[in-house]
């Protein structure tokens, strides 16, 4: 995610701010930028690359020097690629006022569209270069920075954690939060406003959590904090006690756990401003101009890598049965050496959460090159990938640092849902089936939240397993490919041999491995073929296998048939995948934290596989 650091007080901001970032890059971004306040004007410096880019660009550079207040910020793209012009801070027309944000403004094109009518001149390709010409707008008859800005965000909506610095408020900061998180550290004469306690804890311990909907007036000796109806708010110091490693992960052991903790604000981000559940309705702005050939394909196809490929899985499962559109999926290294038989009227999507994966990309421009439409469901903006396709949907699910994907395979499968629902409503689905669709998806975060808290029961169900030598994992229909990702989870991280299967294909061979030694795990919610599967659970009891159900908190007979039941909510037969990984994450990752392996960075693996 993006990082912000501010700064005001006696000393140079500089150091405090570019050091801040340096604490904040575990949090992944692809562009990072300073800015502080002159009499002359606001001074900005700001590049694509890394903070140590930046850190060389700006050495010596005399036209920062001599001020005492600013502030910095390391930019994970949304919304413009990352480069020179899109990385923050952005400033208004004058260049007199100046913003960094972190969060989505959703509707910034009409904010957009509105401020140039009013004459202001754009420069970037971000939704947050809206706020600093809003800001503007408001400072000609504000009576301070701090009623501008609070004027601005009323009008607002979205997410944001930002920093505004104006060259007529010399050693003053704004700061405000709604949905991106923001600390003031207290120090003695000096503030300083950061987006993670990381960059603070170097400075001072005691700290300000600015909550939602709150906005503060920041001096080297006084904060002010209202509401944005201006509502003084009392607000209390409290004292950091985390240390910086584990403030880097956000208080978790590792990065996997926190990207799994994560799901429920990530997935709630791959459908902000995207889904109207009351209205039945999706807006996917990086494919209405293809909708139609969207519509009309004669099939889509699906290249993708390991999670990738089995995202695309679930994704056929969802579009065939909803959408009604015949759906292939490939594995991208295979595809591309098949001389595929693909053309204009097929539309193939890679899907990749970096963006870089060799096989994937050269099997996209396979496609292209035989002329069919190609879109991307890509993780990182800008990416090559992202950059190669006609268009395609950005999953927003923020930078994930470990190597085994968890919040990039749910917002796959969000953005996968999303678009099902906006090509089966081209396709005639009537506006009471889509809401029930759009109802169902948007109750998936809170569903999720009652899985990730069950991570304690899990911890202890893994403790029973961890010295397994195998594991078989199964599931029927769209919970096939879950049981593919369940197992891949568990392989890369703990390194015990796992394998996926249909439940029922399990008799075509693989039930010769069952016996006591066995632990098989079988998703088996309440769906159309719950019976199915159920027999496929007697077929193994009777082999002695050890069943793990992941099955739903109302189903009363499962626990007669399993020796654990992790239980999930019921959910839409072809949205349940997205829940039903939740429970297979956190099992191969408290199987491999006992077993002591190197869960982040699991031995032989990369993040992105950049070479064949
Ligand atoms: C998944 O946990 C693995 N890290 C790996 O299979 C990954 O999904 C695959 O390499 C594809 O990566 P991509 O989504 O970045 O293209």
């Amino acid at each position: 995610m993006c990082g912000i650091v501010g700064y005001v007080g006696m000393r140079d901001p500089i150091p405090v701010i570019l050091d801040g970032l340096q604490h904040l890059e575990y949090r992944g971004y692809d562009s990072a930028g300073v800015a502080v306040v002159h009499p002359a004007g606001i001074v900005v410096r700001k590049r694509a690359g890394k903070v140590a880019e930046l850190v060389a660009a700006v050495a010596g550079d005399q036209a920062l020097a001599g001020s005492t207040t600013g502030m910095g910020h390391s930019r994970w793209a949304t919304h413009g690629e990352p480069n020179d012009v899109n990385a923050h801070p952005h400033t208004d027309c004058g260049g007199s006022i100046a913003v960094v944000h972190n969060g989505i403004i959703e509707n910034y094109a009409a904010l957009k569209k509105r401020l140039q009518a009013r004459g202001h001149l754009f420069r970037s390709a971000t939704d947050t270069e809206v706020l600093a010409h809003l800001i503007e707008d408001f400072r000609k008859t504000a009576p301070d920075l701090l009623s501008a800005v609070s004027a601005a965000l009323r009008e607002v909506t979205g997410t944001y954690g930002l920093v505004v610095l104006e060259t007529a408020s010399p050693g003053v900061m704004v700061a405000a939060r709604l949905g991106s998180p923001l600390i003031i550290g207290v120090g003695d004469g000096e503030q300083i406003v950061a987006s993670d306690a990381a960059a603070i804890v170097a400075h001072t311990r005691q700290v300000i959590y600015l909550n939602d909907g709150e906005i503060a007036e920041i001096k080297a000796d006084a904060i002010r904090t209202t509401t944005l109806q201006d509502v003084t708010i009392t607000k209390e110091i409290e004292e950091v006690t985390f240390d910086l490693s584990q403030i880097e992960r956000g208080g978790f052991a590792h990065f996997m756990l926190k990207e799994i903790h994560e799901q429920p604000e990530t997935i709630r981000n791959g459908m902000r401003g995207r889904l109207r559940a009351d209205e039945g309705s999706v807006k996917l702005g990086g494919l209405e101009h293809v909708q139609e050939r969207l519509a009309k394909s004669r099939r889509i196809i699906f290249l993708g890598c390991g999670t990738s490929w089995h995202a695309g899985l679930v994704g056929e499962y969802i579009l065939e049965q909803i959408a009604k559109i015949p759906v292939e999926v490939e594995y991208a290294s295979e595809y591309r050496y098949r001389t595929p038989i693909v053309g204009p009227e097929d539309v193939v999507f890679a899907v990749s959460q970096s963006g870089e994966t060799a096989d994937t990309l050269a099997a996209m421009r396979e496609a292209k090159r035989h002329g069919a439409l190609v879109l991307g469901i890509v993780n990182v903006v800008g990416s090559t990938i992202a950059r190669e396709t006609d268009g395609g949907i950005y999953t927003h699910a923020g930078p994930e640092i470990g190597v085994a994907s968890t919040k990039a395979f749910t917002s796959q499968l969000t953005a996968m849902s999303l678009m099902t629902i906006m090509l089966a409503k081209s396709r005639g689905l009537s506006a009471a089936d889509a809401r029930v669709l759009t109802t169902e998806l948007a109750a998936i975060p809170e569903k999720v939240e009652r899985v990730v808290a069950q991570a304690d029961e899990i911890r202890r169900i893994a403790q029973v397993y961890k010295d397994a030598k195998n594991f078989l994992f199964l599931g029927r229909g769209a919970n096939f490919p879950v049981a593919l990702e369940g197992a891949l989870k568990l392989k890369e991280i703990s390194y015990i041999h796992a394998e996926g299967y249909p439940a029922a294909e399990m008799k075509h061979g693989p039930i010769a491995l069952i016996d006591e030694h066995m632990p098989v795990v079988v998703v088996v919610p309440r769906d159309a073929i719950y019976e199915k599967v159920v027999s496929n659970i007697q077929e193994v009891r009777a082999r002695k296998g050890r069943i793990i159900a992941i099955a739903n908190e109302d189903d009363h007979e499962i626990g007669a048939l399993a020796e654990h039941v992790i239980r999930v909510p019921r959910t839409y037969g072809f949205f349940g995948p997205i829940v039903n990984i939740i429970p297979l994450q956190l099992l191969a990752y408290y199987i491999a934290v006992a077993r002591g392996t190197n869960v982040d960075q699991p031995r032989n693996l990369a993040k992105s596989v950049t070479v064949e």
